[in-house]
């Protein structure tokens, strides 16, 4: 079996090694740009993680996991762009450093690309791999209209939020997974299971990252913080805020909310002032903790050896603590 840090290693040099050396530049510079930024890989490193449960040589699910991982990068440049983002990856947004046209048309041709890197798998697979991969697809983009639909509203529940995410993370994660399971001849159950454990890891994993956009620390984090609270996400932390608020706070960060001429850094500390003293925090952190203690109860239920599902404990673990 490998170890997290090898299949990284085995991602990195697959995604090094994709043919994007071609005219025109403007096209495939920024994809080679975002590429090569790094990340955490998180994705395509679950793929192979799920598909080595049941295969010693990973190699085969090498082309899907480097897809999936053009595929999540394209998302990210058209969700900066929807966002209005500066940084990502400590680096500046294609968007930014070239414009709106090339973050579009780029993006455009990561998510043919991720197609075409997907099926270059198992033919007997392919089917199913593709099923699950046009459909995860697809409740991403019903996820960013969401996310972005939300922003104008004042009456988003949490529950409206946790589907949100849902679609807009938590499936990429299963996704992965899934398919990592059904390259690797897995049991429905088991690959159902996986499915189940990566939805459960992707909503601790958003309600992470909507954290970090408040309290994270932007050299690490790689994002400029406050960017939720400027655009008005409906996060997890501002639903409860809102919930939870003495009339005063409440009233006050109403105030703040859909305020187009406020001074953005003024906007930034007073929302999160009102945060910390809510404690949504906290709740937010308590939240995360009951997803991943979810995750768990769906790796216990696989049918493969204790030992050989450490992996996925450990890196569950390791994105409970990260602060990137
Ligand atoms: C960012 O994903 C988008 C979210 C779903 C929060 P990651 O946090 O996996 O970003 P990288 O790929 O590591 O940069
Ligand atoms: C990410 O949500 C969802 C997708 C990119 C599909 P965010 O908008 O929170 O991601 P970041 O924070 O910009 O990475
Ligand atoms: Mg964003
Ligand atoms: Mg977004
Ligand atoms: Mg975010």
């Amino acid at each position: 079996m490998y170890n997290s840090k090898q299949l990284l290693k085995m991602v990195e040099e697959t995604i090094a090694a994709l043919p994007l050396e071609k005219e025109p530049q403007g096209l495939y510079a920024p994809i080679r740009y975002v590429l090569s930024l790094g990340g955490k890989r998180i994705r395509p490193v679950l793929m192979l993680m799920a598909y080595n449960l049941y295969h010693e040589d990973v190699r085969p699910c090498l082309m899907p996991a480097a897809g999936l991982e053009v595929f999540h990068n394209f998302t990210l440049l058209h969700d900066d762009l929807m966002d209005r983002a500066e940084v990502r990856r400590g680096k500046t947004c294609v968007h930014r450093k070239w414009n709106d046209n090339t973050a579009i048309l780029s993006g455009d041709n990561m998510l043919v690309l991720a197609f075409n890197f997907m099926q270059q798998c198992d033919r007997e697979k392919m089917p199913a791999v593709m099923q699950l991969f046009t459909q995860t697809a697809v409740e991403i983009d019903e996820g960013q209209q969401y996310d972005i639909e939300f922003e104008t509203r004042d009456d988003v529940t949490e529950a409206e939020y946790i589907e949100m995410i849902r679609l807009k993370t938590s499936v990429l994660l299963a996704c992965a997974l899934q398919i990592g399971a059904t390259l690797a001849g897995a049991s429905d159950a088991d690959a159902q299971a996986l499915y189940r454990y990566g939805e459960c890891l992707g909503l601790a994993f958003q309600l992470q990252d909507d954290f970090l956009d408040v309290y994270g620390d932007p050299a690490v984090f790689g994002k400029k913080i406050g960017g939720d609270i400027l655009c008005d996400k409906k996060t997890f932390m501002l639903i409860n805020a809102l919930l939870h608020a003495s009339d005063k706070d409440k009233a006050e960060l109403q105030r703040w909310i859909g305020c187009k001429d406020c001074n953005p850094d003024d906007k930034i500390k007073a929302v999160t002032a009102i945060y910390t003293n809510i404690g949504v925090d906290r709740m937010a952190k308590e939240r995360m903790n009951a997803y991943y203690a979810e995750a768990e109860t769906y790796l216990a239920k696989l049918n493969v050896p204790e030992e050989r599902k450490q992996m996925l404990r450990d890196i569950a673990l390791e994105l409970m603590g990260r602060q990137k």
